[in-house]
């Protein structure tokens, strides 16, 4: 695959020769531990180098992205996603539509291995201009208030290859509780043992596992211990007074998890998160597609309401296009599209639009709060049913990096 990009610039799939100079361009623009990650994931038989693009003048690696598998979980069903990640432009070649072109590259990789989102971590603003919206809640960074006593029963190690199975089944039960959770994929797992820029712990009680965490790297001034998955509260405890202990004159900030066992146990210990909104990056690039994927969690949503019994049409606009989907007992039928549509009100139906139709599936307000901040999302006279269909969703991703 060579695609020719102004000025004699050529965008590539990267090849292992490229790994030097990617490495150099990571660490130029980012950091020395992108550089690892980078070579820990085309390297991975799962990822590959396929997974990484470049564009090259002559002979010269002058940008780079790379697009990561991932799996998002809705109400039990799960959607193929993508994440891109590692992004970097030399600084010369800056403003001339680079990542533009890579991001483009990412989006073909992705809807060609069946991914229906995308979602990412990323600089303010720059990936709206690539169809990104802001609509996915993230874990906040907090400031801690008091370093909680650790119980005398617990030891914390530094965890391994050999832990990944343990720590899975920590992080697998704390999502248990949210309507939407990405889990970390096999591959990720084998780097986040393996990288730099964080490491694994684990908290074991007589043996047994009893929490997991994740600490950012200790040489930093501020380190940040995310992913805090606690069978109960004294295994929370035991984790946060470790990696208090472990951070030396660096200032140790932790990013609760309100809802499982172990994050509601550290609230008391952390300040109030900052008033400056937080959200993962979503793509939905075609949500006539997603909403069909999806049937079975509007359905199972539906058999669950008063609205169990009834029967009829669901109208939603994205006023560029619509779709219908009737449904009667409890079950939502095929997806049907259509075109223009201005005024789904007189139709009984929904307005929302599509550049926040990522927010409307996967967001923390769902159509009704949605509606209330923007005036191009309404439910209409429909409203029972449609606050049913699109409801808030509690959501927990974890990925590569730490938001
Ligand atoms: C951010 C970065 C990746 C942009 O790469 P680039 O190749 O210059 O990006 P592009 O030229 O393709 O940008 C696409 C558009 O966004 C504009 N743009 C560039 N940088 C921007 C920024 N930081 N914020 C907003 N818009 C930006 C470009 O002018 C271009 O506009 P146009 O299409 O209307 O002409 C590059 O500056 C970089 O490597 N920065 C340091 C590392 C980094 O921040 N990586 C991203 C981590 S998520």
């Amino acid at each position: 695959m060579n695609q020719r990009l102004p000025d004699g610039l050529v965008l590539r799939t990267g090849r292992p020769d490229d790994l030097d100079q990617i490495a150099a361009l990571l660490t130029a623009r980012g950091e020395a531990a992108d550089a690892v990650d980078h070579r820990l994931v085309v390297e991975d038989a799962d990822a590959g180098w396929q997974s990484c693009a470049v564009v090259l003048d002559g002979e010269r690696v002058v940008s780079t992205a790379t697009l990561l598998d991932e799996t998002l979980i809705l109400g039990g069903v799960p959607i193929p996603a993508g994440q891109v990640e590692l992004v970097a432009t030399d600084r010369e070649y800056e403003g001339r539509g680079l990542v533009r072109a890579l991001m483009r590259w990412a989006h073909d990789r992705s809807a060609a291995r069946g991914q229906l989102a995308q979602v990412m971590i990323g600089i303010s603003y720059f990936y709206r201009q690539f169809g990104y919206e802001y609509a996915i809640a993230l874990p906040r960074t907090r400031a801690m208030r008091a370093v909680p006593a650790p119980g005398a029963d617990f030891s914390v190690r530094t965890a391994g290859p050999g832990d990944i199975p343990a720590m899975a089944d920590l992080q697998s039960e704390t999502q248990r509780a949210y309507d939407l959770r990405m889990p970390h994929s096999a591959a990720c797992w084998r780097w986040l043992v393996a990288r730099d820029g964080s490491s694994q712990l684990l908290v074991e009680r007589a043996g047994v596992p009893v929490a997991t965490g994740r600490l950012t790297a200790l040489d930093d001034d501020e380190v940040v211990l995310g992913e805090i998955a606690a069978a109960d509260p004294g295994a929370a405890h035991a984790l946060v007074a470790h990696a208090a202990s472990r951070v030396g004159s660096a200032v140790l900030k932790v990013q609760g998890r309100p809802g499982g066992p172990g994050g509601d146990a550290l609230e008391s210990c952390l300040e109030p998160p900052p008033r400056q909104a937080a959200r993962y990056y979503i793509r939905v690039p075609d949500v006539t597609a997603l909403l069909e994927h999806l049937r079975p969690v509007l359905s199972a949503r539906l058999a669950a309401s008063d609205l169990a019994g009834a029967s009829g049409e669901a109208v939603v606009s994205f006023f560029r296009h619509h779709v219908r989907m009737s449904y009667t007992d409890g079950a939502v039928g095929k997806v049907r599209p259509g075109g223009v549509m201005q005024s789904p009100g007189a139709a009984g139906g929904a307005g929302v639009a599509p550049d926040l139709a990522g927010s409307l599936l996967f967001g923390p307000y769902g159509i009704a709060g949605l509606a209330e901040h923007h005036p191009d999302v309404y439910p209409g006279r429909n409203e029972t049913l449609m606050r049913t269909l699109f409801p808030p969703v509690r959501a927990d991703l974890l990925t590569l990096y730490l938001p």
